[in-house]
């Protein structure tokens, strides 16, 4: 028997159902389901009779294989080539998400410059009119040559452009206004949004041309109902940052072509974005004097350590609960400090509000942040001040226990670089370095009673 035809999908998680649905029974979205192109999901089979082609003739040996390495364009900023492992892969194809915004038809602009010095870019707009782009770029000053602008929502038209006019680099800014046109549903469902990219990422790989498609995201993050496009495209990058903050952080999520710790800094100027080559001196420019509950921590971000201000305020509470707030720094690995400091330390905090939070919209996603917010809390709710020059990392266990934390030399090298003079660093870690070769002051601890005895 035919197995049965799925012919409605979640625009928001992908779920397939053979009936309407008001509510998705998977991710619990209303009113998100569409009728899915029948003719993909039900791609012809073979009929019967039908010889099965044979591949062996295709089998190929590794070592028959030829390893040119990629071709790879220099973007002309360099936190972007980071970011997608050394420069754009020629025949790649890199999503760019982001909230609205945030930044990336920006960005995408400012590299057609430099790309423009050696290469033809083709921006594909489907958002703004050339018009407004003209504008834009003007205020960028980007005015080279060898940008052509082009206006346009038909994804099959588009990808046929690109085709015919082979422009060295493709830029669809974004996916969302995208559409084809023997698809009923409309632009930025999960089906043309799959569907367009599919085109794309054929064209970018029969083709040779990098295409760099820009795809806004909803507020959960992911990239606007359809996770479906992450798993087509090569790389994906997140562009990050509040949008109050002129910050802006951009990560791979996912990269073929190089590795996802890598992150790119950069800053919105009243000019576009520009790169923010210490990040270290970002985060902590501003620091308050003289008060309690800071402390400053230093995260790795791939091969980077960068150092960021953790602020704690505690605050006696109006409520029968007390609030909890982290901005930052996950929730519940608040909560698991925030134990560790009453069960082993007698520091009850429940008649108090704890709020926390990383300056500079920065997160603090390493168990290395750890102890310097247990430092913050501590320091905030003693009234305590903590050395301004004093820098500390490392995980707490959950008997107070300070543990051990990678990439040790290099933190160290950083806060020493700007200027720090004592470091706390775990006691595990302590042996694998000799503390004799640096030019900042170290502090080995095991615990966390040994390491609040450091705030006086
Ligand atoms: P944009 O690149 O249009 O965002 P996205 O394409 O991600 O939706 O960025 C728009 C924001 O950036 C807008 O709020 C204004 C700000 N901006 C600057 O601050 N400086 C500039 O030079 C430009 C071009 C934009
Ligand atoms: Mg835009």
């Amino acid at each position: 028997m035919a197995k049965s035809r799925y012919s409605y999908v979640c625009n928001q998680c992908g779920y397939e159902s053979s009936k309407w649905n008001g509510k998705c029974p998977s991710c619990g979205a209303w009113n998100s389901f569409e009728e899915e192109l029948s003719d993909t999901s039900s791609a012809p089979g073979r009929s019967a009779g039908q010889a099965i082609p044979d591949l062996s003739g295709s089998i190929l040996e590794l070592e028959d294989i030829g390893a040119e390495a990629d071709i790879r364009y220099d973007t002309g900023l360099g936190e972007l080539n980071r970011v997608l492992g050394g420069g754009l892969v020629k025949g790649s194809l890199v999503l760019l998400g982001g909230e609205p915004g945030i930044g990336k038809s920006t960005i995408l602009l400012q590299i057609c410059q430099f790309l423009g010095q050696e290469h033809s870019v083709l921006y594909i707009s489907g958002e703004e009119s050339a018009r407004q782009i003209k504008l834009r770029a003007k205020r960028l000053g980007v005015d080279t040559e060898n940008l052509y602008i082009l206006t346009a929502t038909d994804a099959e038209a588009i990808a046929e452009t690109i085709s015919s006019s082979a422009p060295d680099i493709a830029i669809i800014d974004s996916i969302q206004t995208m559409s084809i046109g023997r698809i009923s549903s409309s632009p930025g469902s999960l089906t043309q949004v799959r569907e367009c990219t599919n085109l794309f990422m054929h064209t970018a790989k029969s083709q040779e041309i990098p295409v760099i498609i820009v795809g806004h995201v909803n507020k959960d993050g992911a990239i606007a109902g359809p996770k479906v496009m992450e798993h087509i495209v090569d790389a994906v990058l997140h562009f990050e940052g509040e949008r109050h903050q002129s910050y802006r952080i951009l990560r791979a999520v996912k990269n073929r072509f190089g590795s996802t710790n890598e992150i790119g800094v950069f800053e919105m100027l009243d000019k576009g974005l520009a790169e923010v080559a210490n990040p270290s001196q970002m985060l902590l420019s501003g620091r308050p004097h003289n008060v309690s509950g800071t402390c400053v921590a230093c995260v790795m971000e791939g091969t980077r350590p960068i150092l960021a201000e953790v602020q704690a305020l505690a605050a006696k509470t109006s409520y029968s609960a007390p609030r909890r707030m982290a901005t930052g720094f996950d929730y519940n690995r608040l909560y698991i400090i925030i134990a560790v400091l009453e069960k082993r330390l007698g520091l009850f905090m429940g008649s108090l509000d704890i709020y926390l939070n990383i300056v500079g919209g920065f997160r603090l996603d390493e168990p290395a942040g750890d102890l310097p917010v247990a430092m913050a809390l501590y320091s905030g709710i003693m009234d305590k001040q903590i050395d301004e020059e004093l820098i500390a990392f490392g995980e707490i266990g959950l008997g107070g226990e300070v543990r051990s934390v990678p990439h040790i030399s290099q933190r160290i090298r950083e806060a020493e670089r700007m200027g720090f003079k004592t470091c706390v660093i775990p006691k595990q870690s302590a042996s694998s370095i000799d503390i004799k070769e640096y030019g900042i002051e170290i502090v080995p601890v095991s615990s966390l009673r040994q390491a609040f005895s450091l705030i006086k």
